[in-house]
């Protein structure tokens, strides 16, 4: 008998602002943020709850901290476009979220490189305690000038970068693990509320960071969030198969994802960690129509909305280079700037043909590079079995078009196929979101 195909792990990107990986979301006739305004609890509670009802394993919102005057030296392009700005701080809807959901997975993205990991871990454990075991971090080290200005930072080498980043963990895992389980007692009778022979000191004292403990936090259901992460480089897929339960990623085109897939699982088992335990997501933007032709419609109307400008603004300031100083029809490929060389394999279309500097900053503001599966609800489906059956498993971080609607369309018509053809989980197993992503669905 042939092996079962994989099963697919979903999750839903999101951001507390106006746009996610397309510029043209705000503008998108669909998007009706006059009845839903993005600046409002109500969109996203909502947005979770649709979720849920999908089983997704998880809303995920990435996170960033600036406005980027990257692009020709000016706030101006950012503001105007909306490049992923503004954005508000997502932490504080966790809680919102976790109020009107019981088992989907909440995570957002915070940075370890501006704040002192005592911080963190107390926030995180207060986080997993408020949901249940269900809080998710994602782990960012910040490449970006903007967000260093704005706390003050002299930029690091991604050496320093990612020595801290593992710090840092290890710090919040120290003292998530100050508290034993059976820490509290809760004895009345012989006034004990915490027993302190299960609670510790870890008497930090590293390269970066002192921290003397324990957290005033108890253990939480997860003992510490579950770790998520997005790195390229060697450096951040070393901190990813080390400490991540789930890794975002974007890669275009499927080939590419396997080479990735696979050597991340490489690392994962090379530490002796089972390569199961970390799931990888892959990035994928549905545009999902009534017929072939239609939802070809939709991609050129949305893809129609996002100004070169726009792109040229957002990729600037994700690559952290002014691409005003490149020819706009260069081979982006062909380039040797440092700063070009972590993302390489979105310079090339989905076919493999080699895009001009224009042509790249066009489509990341459309996509960010994530690849755009068009067309029916089952010739959708197709290409997202098709692209996991290339990659070898795993799953996808959905990220829409529009809002509200383009996720409830997905919920709607791609979930029930996906279960369908057996790639999908039918109903939730497991209560914290590590046993979601752990589970073999
Ligand atoms: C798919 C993806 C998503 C990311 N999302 C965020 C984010 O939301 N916020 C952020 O500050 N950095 C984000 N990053 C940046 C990474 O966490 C990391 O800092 C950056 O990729 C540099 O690490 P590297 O040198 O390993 O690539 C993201 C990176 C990738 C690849």
């Amino acid at each position: 008998m042939a092996p079962a195909k994989p099963m697919m792990h979903l999750a839903q990107f999101l951001v507390h602002g106006p746009t996610y990986h397309s510029l043209g979301m705000w503008r998108h006739p669909k998007t009706d943020y006059q009845a839903m305004p993005w600046d409002r609890p109500e969109l996203y509670q909502h947005i979770a709850k649709v979720c849920e009802r999908g089983l997704f394993d998880m809303v995920f919102f990435a996170d960033l901290n600036y406005i980027a005057d990257t692009f020709r030296g000016s706030l101006e392009p950012a503001l105007r476009y909306a490049t992923q700005a503004p954005e508000h701080d997502p932490i504080p809807l966790l809680s919102y979220l976790g109020a009107v959901t019981k088992h989907i997975g909440l995570a957002a993205t915070f940075s370890v490189s501006h704040h002192h990991p005592f911080y963190a871990a107390r926030m995180w454990a207060t986080l997993d305690h408020l949901t249940s075991g269900r809080a998710g971090w994602n782990v960012v080290t910040s490449i970006n000038r903007n967000q260093d200005a704005n706390y003050g930072h002299p930029r690091a080498d991604a050496d320093e970068r990612y020595d801290r980043a593992h710090e840092f963990i290890e710090v919040c895992r120290k003292l998530w693990a100050s508290w034993d389980d059976d820490a509290v007692v809760m004895d009345r009778a012989n006034a004990v509320f915490a027993d302190a022979s299960k609670v510790r000191r870890i008497e930090h004292e590293g390269r970066f960071f002192k921290s003397r403990g324990p957290l005033n936090v108890v253990r939480s259901p997860q003992n510490g969030p579950a770790i998520l992460q997005a790195g390229t480089t060697g450096k951040g897929r070393e901190f990813a198969a080390k400490y991540a339960d789930g890794i975002f990623a974007i890669q275009p085109r499927a080939e590419d994802a396997r080479l990735y897939f696979e050597d991340i699982k490489a690392r994962i088992a090379d530490i002796g960690r089972d390569p199961d335990d970390c799931k990888i997501l892959f990035g994928l933007q549905p545009i999902i129509g009534e017929s072939e032709a239609h939802a070809r419609e939709l991609q050129a109307e949305h893809n129609a909305l996002v100004p070169v400008d726009g792109g040229m603004a957002i990729l600037s300031a994700h690559l952290d280079l002014d691409l005003a100083k490149l020819p706009p029809d260069a081979l982006m490929i062909n380039r040797t700037e440092p700063e070009l060389q972590r993302l390489k394999t979105r310079y090339r279309t989905p076919e493999g043909r080699p895009m001009t500097v224009s042509e790249v900053a066009t489509r990341h503001g459309q996509s960010v590079g994530l690849p755009q599966f068009t067309g029916t609800a089952k010739s959708v489906t197709d290409q997202m079995e098709a692209f996991i059956d290339t990659v070898g498993g795993d799953g996808f971080m959905l990220s829409p078009i529009f809002t509200p609607g383009a996720i409830e369309q997905f919920v709607d018509l791609i979930v029930p196929e996906l279960q369908r053809r057996g790639r999908f989980r039918k109903a939730y197993a497991g209560k914290t979101q590590r046993d979601l992503l752990r589970q073999a669905v």
